[in-house]
C-alpha cells in the first residue's frame, strides 16, 4: 500500500540537484522577477508621490465651516431685515428720466453676476462685453452682487462705480469663499424683494461669458412653471480629503451621495423657484457648497428638479465664435478673450447649426431621482 510513495520520496530528493533549469528555479526565478518588480514600483511610487504627500501637509486645510458654526440660512440673511448696503434698481431707468425703448421693454430676465469688492477689472470687462448693449436683448436687466471687503479697501471706489453704472447691489455680509452660499441667499433675498415683475434670475459669476441673446430666446419660449435650468452634474460624491478645494466633512454632509445639482457657474430659475427656495432655506441646514444647496438640497427639498442645457457648461470653451453663438455660457474667459468673442458676435456669422455633443462634450452623469 505505501510502495508508491518510498520511490516518489526518494525520487524527489535525490532528483533535485539534476533539475537546474526546471520547475523550481523557473520559481524561483520568476519569484526574483517579482520582487525586483515590486521593488522598482516602490522606488516610482517613493519618488512621485511621498514627496506630494509631505508637501500636501504643508498646503492649508481646506476652509469650512466649524462644527459649532450656525447653520440656519435665516440667521445669516436676515429676510425680514434691509442688509443692503449698496442698492440698485431691478429695473433700469435711464440717467435723463425718460424711459428708452429697451426699458421700457417687458422685463424677462435680471442677471445676478456674484462679484467681489477688489473685481473692478472683471466688471469692467464685462461690460464693454456680453453686457453691453448692443449684446443685451430688451427688457434684461443686468446687476453685480458684492458683500463686503475683508476691510474698508476699496470701499468708495465701489460707491463711486455704483453712481456711474447703477449696477451694483451690495449687500452686508462678509463675502468670502465659505460664504458663496450667503451670496446667493442674498440674491435670493434681492430678487424676490425688488423685482417683482422679472419672470426669470440668471446666477452667474465674473468669470464667465454669457450670450444673452440665447438665453433671452430659451426664456421667452419655456412653458414650464418652476424652471431650473443649467449644467446639471449627477452622482457626484462628497470629497472627504481635508486638503481639497471641496472638501466637506460629515459633520457637513453624511450622505454617500450629493443631490443632482446645477453647476454654480450658471443656471436660470424662474421667479416662482426663487420664491420657494428661499421659504425652503429656513428649513434646509445651510450647506457652504453654493450650487449644491441652492440647487441640489433645496430643490430637491421641495421636489423641483434641476434641468441640463447642453448650452450651458462649467468648462473653459475653446475660443470659437461659431461656437459662442450658439451656445450660453462659457466658464473662465479672461477679459481679453470677452472682448475677441464679443467683438466677433456683433457682426453676423456664418455658422453651421453645431450638434449636441459639439455644443458641450460632456454628459451629467448617471441621473438618478430619488423623488
Ligand atoms: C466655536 O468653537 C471655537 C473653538 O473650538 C470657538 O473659538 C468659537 O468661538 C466657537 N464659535 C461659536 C459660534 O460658538
Ligand atoms: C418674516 O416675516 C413673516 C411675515 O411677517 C413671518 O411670517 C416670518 O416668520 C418672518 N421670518 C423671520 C425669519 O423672522
Ligand atoms: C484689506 O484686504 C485686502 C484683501 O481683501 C488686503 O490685500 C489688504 O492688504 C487689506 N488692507 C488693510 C489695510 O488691511
Ligand atoms: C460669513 O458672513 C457672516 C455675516 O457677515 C460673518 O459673520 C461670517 O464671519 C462670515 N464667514 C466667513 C467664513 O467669512
Amino acid at each position: 500500500m505505501s510502495k508508491p510513495l518510498i520511490p516518489m520520496r526518494v525520487n524527489r530528493r535525490t532528483s533535485l540537484p539534476q533539475f537546474r533549469g526546471g520547475p523550481t528555479h523557473r520559481w524561483l526565478d520568476s519569484c526574483q522577477r517579482l520582487v525586483t518588480f515590486f521593488a522598482l514600483i516602490s522606488i516610482i511610487f517613493g519618488m512621485t508621490y511621498l514627496p506630494s504627500l509631505y508637501m500636501r501637509h504643508l498646503k492649508p486645510v481646506a476652509f469650512v465651516w466649524p462644527a459649532n458654526q450656525t447653520r440656519d440660512a435665516y440667521e445669516m440673511i436676515l429676510p425680514n431685515v434691509s442688509t443692503n448696503l449698496v442698492a440698485s434698481l431691478c429695473t433700469p431707468t435711464s440717467s435723463s428720466g425718460q424711459s428708452s425703448a429697451k426699458s421700457s421693454a417687458a422685463p424677462v430676465l435680471v442677471v445676478v453676476i456674484c462679484s467681489a469688492v477688489r473685481n473692478f477689472e472683471a466688471r469692467r470687462a464685462i461690460r464693454t462685453t456680453w453686457a453691453q448693449k448692443d449684446l443685451v436683448p430688451p427688457g434684461v436687466r443686468i446687476v453685480f452682487l458684492l458683500g463686503r471687503g475683508q476691510n474698508f479697501t476699496g470701499q468708495n471706489s465701489v460707491i463711486r462705480e455704483a453712481k456711474e453704472f447703477g449696477d451694483i447691489v451690495q449687500e452686508n455680509f462678509l463675502d468670502s469663499y465659505a460664504n458663496l452660499t450667503i451670496k446667493s441667499l442674498m440674491m435670493l433675498k434681492w430678487y424676490t424683494q425688488n423685482c417683482d415683475k422679472v419672470p426669470y434670475l440668471l446666477k452667474t459669476d465674473d468669470d464667465m461669458y454669457i450670450n444673452l441673446k440665447n438665453l433671452h430666446q430659451i426664456l421667452l419660449a419655456n412653458q414650464k412653471p418652476n424652471l431650473l435650468l443649467g449644467n446639471l452634474i449627477c452622482g457626484a460624491k462628497p470629497i472627504r480629503d481635508p486638503y481639497n478645494k471641496w472638501f466637506a466633512p460629515e459633520y457637513l454632509y453624511d450622505s454617500e451621495y450629493y443631490p443632482n445639482y446645477l453647476s454654480g457657474t450658471a443656471y436660470v430659475l424662474s421667479r416662482s423657484t426663487a420664491k420657494i427656495f428661499l421659504e425652503a432655506a429656513g428649513s434646509v441646514p445651510l450647506f457652504h457648497m453654493e450650487d449644491i444647496y441652492i440647487t441640489g438640497c433645496l430643490a430637491r427639498f421641495v421636489g423641483i428638479r434641476p434641468e441640463d442645457h447642453r448650452g450651458f457648461s462649467y468648462e473653459k470653451r475653446a475660443i470659437l465664435p461659431c461656437l459662442y453663438s450658439q451656445v450660453i455660457s462659457s466658464h473662465q474667459v479672461t477679459p481679453a478673450e470677452m472682448k475677441l468673442v464679443a467683438a466677433k458676435l456683433r457682426r453676423p456669422l456664418q455658422c453651421r447649426p453645431l450638434k449636441p455633443a459639439q455644443l458641450r462634450s460632456f454628459g451629467t452623469g448617471k441621473c438618478k431621482w430619488k423623488r
